[in-house]
């Protein structure tokens, strides 16, 4: 009851207490936050569904944390959305993902800098006309740069600050305009698996520090001018699965990638590459799509497109449709261009034989020796009509043995589960896989002591490569000489 001398009204506390409740429990920040929400609103046209009352937490597509004061998630995904962003959005100092591809947003990109918690960012099909400086800085935990088809922006360049988003898995920006080198940066990105930088202006070669990456799926493909130089640091991307460098201006030869076993599709045509294809190509047994026209290899191979079987003969196969087969180490070919012999012996391929080979009409030697080859022998082989010398030898081949022609010389030592389910203590470590399993299907069959095996063989080749290079040579100078005989007339 005694108040003590001059101490307010108790009516004025209580005023006093609701003037400053609001500022005491929020931090100034979330009045920022909703500041920015407000602005977003009016920026963008239509006003999203469910955008309504005075706290953005409620709107649709938003999320804030646990205290309802900050905006962690904007998601405004394909909602036909026109106008703007604010400048401002980066004071949304609790943002983790931002969403807001497939709209026809437009003007100028806002700052996204210092947003340390932002870890999604999806720009993807808008219109947006300018990347600001600063665009992507102090982006600490950033995961995701997603902003491809953004084909109205100014021409920019790659920012560096992008070094600091040591988290990065994913970078899409094709189709975005951008211009220049690409940054040597990636020793920055220990996680970074999907590069797609397509439909730019970038010049200048491939970074060095791509090598030695986590990075499978990279995309460089139709650059404005191109990109240039050798793409010998593929070799050392030994995660890569998907390549697509189509439409550039690299030079120099297609490299070793045997370290890239994942690899399913290469796309290098229209480019200027040289040389020989490598042989270890043929060893990449995921690889199924291979385009390299448009190239200036030795030996042009088209569109390749081989099956989906570990063992990829029909890449070698596709190879055969030009005047390849001069020059394709493993290939001969007749006076008329058609295969006669393939010699894929002692390549450390890996797989299954490709039933494919029996579109090779012409064939006469299949030398398959002394490979990694595993599953069974197709039955299809049987029918090659020109077919005289099958060397399968030492390989990890099972399953039962086809029934060769007599006039087939099939050599198969060297697997010890062949024909495994008709004898079954096969061989052994004297080599005589062969017993039970039929193999006097032909002249000299797979009992045979390797050694004459291998006379054979040699013999036949040096019979065919000499008929083959005698042929082709005089068809060569016949064709030669009616060309100059017209040239003169
Ligand atoms: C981001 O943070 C850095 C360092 O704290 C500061 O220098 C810079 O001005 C900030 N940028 C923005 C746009 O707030
Ligand atoms: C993008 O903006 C330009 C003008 O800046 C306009 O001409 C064009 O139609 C817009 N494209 C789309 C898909 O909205
Ligand atoms: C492409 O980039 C080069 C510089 O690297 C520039 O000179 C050229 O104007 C750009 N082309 C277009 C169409 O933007
Ligand atoms: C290879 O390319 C063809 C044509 O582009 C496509 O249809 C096919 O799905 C591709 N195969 C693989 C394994 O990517
Ligand atoms: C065959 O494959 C095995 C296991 O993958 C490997 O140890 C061996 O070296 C390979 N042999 C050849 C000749 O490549
Ligand atoms: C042989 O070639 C034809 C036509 O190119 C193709 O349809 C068929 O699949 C090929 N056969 C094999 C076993 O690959
Ligand atoms: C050789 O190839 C030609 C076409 O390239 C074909 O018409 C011919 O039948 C082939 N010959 C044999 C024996 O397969
Ligand atoms: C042969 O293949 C079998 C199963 O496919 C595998 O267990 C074995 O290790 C292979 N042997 C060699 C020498 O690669
Ligand atoms: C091998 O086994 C399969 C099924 O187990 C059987 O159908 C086939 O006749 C056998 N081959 C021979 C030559 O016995
Ligand atoms: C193996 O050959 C013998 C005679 O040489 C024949 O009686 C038998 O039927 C053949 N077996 C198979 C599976 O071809």
């Amino acid at each position: 009851m005694a108040k003590p001398p001059n101490s307010p009204p108790p009516l004025l506390l209580l005023l006093l207490l609701l003037l400053l409740c609001p500022l005491l429990l929020l931090p100034l920040s979330s009045a920022d936050d909703f500041a920015v929400m407000t602005k977003l609103a009016s920026l963008l046209s239509p006003t999203p569904s469910g955008w309504t009352g005075t706290n953005p937490c409620t709107w649709t597509g938003i999320t804030c944390d646990s205290t309802s004061t900050h905006v962690t998630s904007i998601n405004l995904a394909s909602l036909s959305l026109s106008g703007s962003l604010p400048s401002t959005l980066n004071s949304l100092s609790l943002l983790q993902t931002l969403t807001l591809q497939r709209n026809s947003l437009s003007g100028p990109l806002p700052s996204l800098s210092n947003l340390t918690s932002l870890e999604q960012i999806y720009l993807d099909s808008n219109n947006f006309t300018s990347v600001p400086t600063n665009f992507l800085s102090g982006l600490t935990n950033l995961q995701t740069l997603s902003m491809s088809d953004n084909p109205n922006l100014a021409p920019w360049t790659i920012p560096t600050e992008l070094t600091q988003s040591s988290s990065l898995s994913v970078i899409y920006a094709s189709n975005a305009n951008i211009y220049g080198s690409i940054p040597d940066f990636f020793d920055s990105f220990p996680n970074l698996q999907n590069l797609r930088l397509s439909y730019n202006n970038l010049t200048g070669t491939l970074p060095s520090t791509l090598g030695g990456s986590e990075i499978t799926n990279l995309w460089l493909n139709n650059q404005l001018h191109g990109l240039s130089g050798t793409i010998e640091v593929l070799s050392t991307m030994t995660q890569l699965s998907q390549v697509w460098l189509h439409a550039n201006s690299f030079t120099g030869p297609v490299p070793d990638l045997s370290k890239c076993t994942n690899l399913f599709d290469l796309q290098l045509r229209d480019n200027q590459f040289t040389g020989v294809l490598p042989a270890s190509l043929m060893g990449l047994s995921k690889l199924a799509n291979v385009s390299l026209q448009n190239n200036k290899l030795q030996g042009d191979c088209s569109s390749c497109c081989a099956g989906d079987i570990g063992y990829p003969i029909s890449l070698a196969q596709s190879w055969l449709g030009n005047d390849a087969c001069s020059e394709w180490t493993f290939v001969t070919c007749d006076s008329r261009g058609n295969v006669t012999i393939v010699n894929f012996g002692k390549q450390r391929f890996s797989g299954t034989i490709s039933p494919a080979f029996v579109n090779l009409t012409s064939l006469k030697s299949l030398y398959l020796n002394d490979n990694n080859l595993t599953g069974s022998i197709p039955d299809s082989l049987t029918s090659l009509p020109q077919l005289q010398l099958l060397d399968v030898s030492n390989n990890n081949l099972s399953g039962v043995v086809p029934v060769f022609p007599s006039t087939v010389k099939f050599i198969s030592v060297g697997n010890l589960l062949l024909g495994k389910n008709i004898t079954t203590g096969s061989g052994g470590s004297g080599g005589n896989s062969g017993s039970g399993s039929n193999s006097s299907t032909s002249g000299g069959n797979s009992n045979g002591s390797s050694v004459s095996a291998g006379l054979i063989a040699g013999v036949v080749i040096a019979v065919v490569v000499f008929v083959g290079v005698v042929s082709f040579v005089s068809y060569k100078c016949y064709v030669k000489k009616r060309h100059q005989r017209f040239g003169k007339t």
